[in-house]
C-alpha cells in the first residue's frame, strides 16, 4: 500500500520555530511531526510514503533519509513548482500513487495528530465499496474545517462543505483520507482544493463515506492548538503506553521526559510537559504544560507555563514563562525576565521582560 502526505505550505502559524525548520520537522512529543505519521503508515503495511512538497524539499528528504532504512519504508518527493493545492499534488504523484494492484492508498494532511486509527480505516472502506473514506471527528469551532454532514448509521456523505460561514454541523475533515486509485481521474495537473472541488463531487454521486475517528484528534498548525494537542495526545499514551511517561516525586500528570535530559533538585514537573534531548533543568524549577525543544536549558527556579521554548534556547535564572510564550531556536532569556506571550524570533537575546503578546523581531 502507498501513501501520500501533504506537506505544503510555509508553516506561518507556526513561527519562529518554522524559521528553522519546516512544519513538519518541528518537533512534537519529541519527535518530528511527520515521523507520527509515518510510523504510523509503516505500522499497517505502507511500504512507500510520497511526500507532496513545494518549500525546501531537500531539508525533509536529507533528514528523512536515516529513517528510510529504521523503519523500512521508502520515502520519495513530489515536487511542485507551484503550490497546486491540497488535490493537484495527488494529479502530479499519479505514477507514483497507482500501481498493478488497483489497491487504495492514504492522503494525510501533514499537521494533523491522532491515534492514526488506519487498519480501522481501511475495514471501514472495504465494507462500503464507495470510492473515498475520510476521517471526520467532532469539534466545538468548525468553522475554520471541512464540514461534513453524513448519515451515522452508514457513514454515506451527503454534504461536504470548506469552511463555511454559517453553521452546517459539527463534524469535520480530519484530514486523513483513504481512496481508490480512480478518484485520480477526477483530478487535473493544476492547483485545485480537494475539499472544495473533489469531495463534493464524490458526496454528490453518494460515493463518499465518512468514519469518526476513535480518540482524540487535533490539527496543531498554530501554537494554541498545538499546546492542546500535547495534552491529548500525553493523555492517549497514559492508557496505551504508560510506561513511556515519566514518574517520581517531582513529576505531576503527564510528563514525556527523553531519557538524555537532566533534572535537577526540587523542579516540579507537569502536567502535559514534553522535554527534548540534551535538555538541563536546573534545580528548583517549575514547568508546566509547555514543550521543551532539543538542548535547551532552563536556570534555576525559573517558571515556564503554556508555553514552547525552542531548540538549544536558554530561559534564566528566576525568569518567568508564560501564556503562549514561544522562543525561536538559540534564544537566550536573561535572569528574572518575564515574558507574557512573546514570540520571540531566533538568534536573540532578551534582557527586559515582555509585558504583553507581540513578536521581538
Ligand atoms: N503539497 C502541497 N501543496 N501541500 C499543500 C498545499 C500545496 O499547495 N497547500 C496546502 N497543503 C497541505 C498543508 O501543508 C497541510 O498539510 C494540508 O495540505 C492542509 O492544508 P492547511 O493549510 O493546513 O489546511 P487547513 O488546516 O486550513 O484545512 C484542512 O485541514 C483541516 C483539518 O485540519 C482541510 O483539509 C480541512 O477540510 C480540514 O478540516
Ligand atoms: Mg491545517
Amino acid at each position: 500500500m502507498k501513501a501520500l502526505i501533504l506537506v505544503g505550505g510555509f508553516g506561518t502559524r507556526l513561527r519562529p520555530l518554522t524559521l528553522s525548520v519546516p512544519k513538519p520537522l518541528v518537533e512534537f512529543a519529541n519527535k518530528p511531526m511527520i515521523l507520527h505519521q509515518i510510523e504510523a503508515l509503516k505500522a499497517i503495511g505502507v511500504t512507500e510514503v510520497v511526500l507532496a512538497i513545494n518549500y525546501q524539499p531537500e531539508v525533509m528528504l536529507n533528514f528523512l533519509k536515516q529513517y528510510e532504512e529504521k523503519l523500512g519504508i521508502k520515502i520519495t518527493c513530489s515536487r511542485e513548482t507551484e503550490p497546486l493545492g491540497t488535490a493537484g499534488p495527488l494529479a502530479l504523484a499519479r505514477d507514483k500513487l497507482i500501481d498493478d494492484s488497483g489497491e487504495p492508498f492514504f492522503v494525510m494532511n501533514s499537521d494533523v495528530i491522532s491515534e492514526y486509527p488506519l487498519a480501522e480505516m481501511i475495514q471501514f472502506h472495504r465494507a462500503h465499496g464507495g470510492e473515498a473514506s475520510i476521517m471526520v471527528t467532532k469539534v466545538d469551532e468548525p468553522s475554520k474545517y471541512g464540514v461534513v454532514v453524513m448519515d451515522e448509521e452508514t457513514g454515506k456523505v451527503e454534504k461536504f462543505v470548506e469552511k463555511p460561514k454559517t453553521f452546517v454541523g459539527n463534524k469535520i475533515n480530519a484530514g486523513i483520507y483513504l481512496l481508490n486509485p480512480s478518484i485520480l481521474d477526477r483530478i487535473q495537473l493544476r492547483p485545485t482544493s480537494i475539499e472544495k472541488e473533489v469531495f463534493p463531487r464524490i458526496a454528490a454521486e453518494n460515493k463518499l463515506y465518512a468514519m469518526v475517528l476513535p480518540g482524540f484528534w487535533m490539527d496543531i498548525g498554530q501554537p494554541k492548538d498545538y499546546i492542546t494537542g500535547l495534552r491529548l495526545y500525553l493523555n492517549s499514551l497514559r492508557k496505551k503506553s504508560p510506561s513511556k511517561l515519566a514518574a517520581g516525586p517531582h513529576i505531576v500528570g503527564n510528563v514525556l521526559l527523553h531519557a538524555s535530559a537532566v533534572v535537577g533538585e526540587g523542579c516540579l514537573i507537569g502536567p502535559d510537559v514534553a522535554i527534548g534531548e540534551g535538555c538541563v533543568v536546573e534545580p528548583g524549577v517549575r514547568l508546566s504544560r509547555c514543550t521543551v525543544m532539543r538542548g535547551v536549558r532552563i536556570k534555576k527556579h525559573a517558571c515556564v507555563s503554556g508555553s514552547i521554548i525552542g531548540w538549544h534556547s536558554t530561559v534564566g535564572q528566576w525568569a518567568r514563562v508564560e501564556n503562549m510564550t514561544i522562543l525561536g531556536e538559540d534564544v537566550h532569556l536573561g535572569d528574572e525576565v518575564y515574558s507574557n506571550g512573546g514570540v520571540v524570533l531566533p538568534h536573540k537575546e532578551i534582557k527586559s521582560s515582555i509585558i504583553k503578546p507581540e513578536i521581538v523581531m
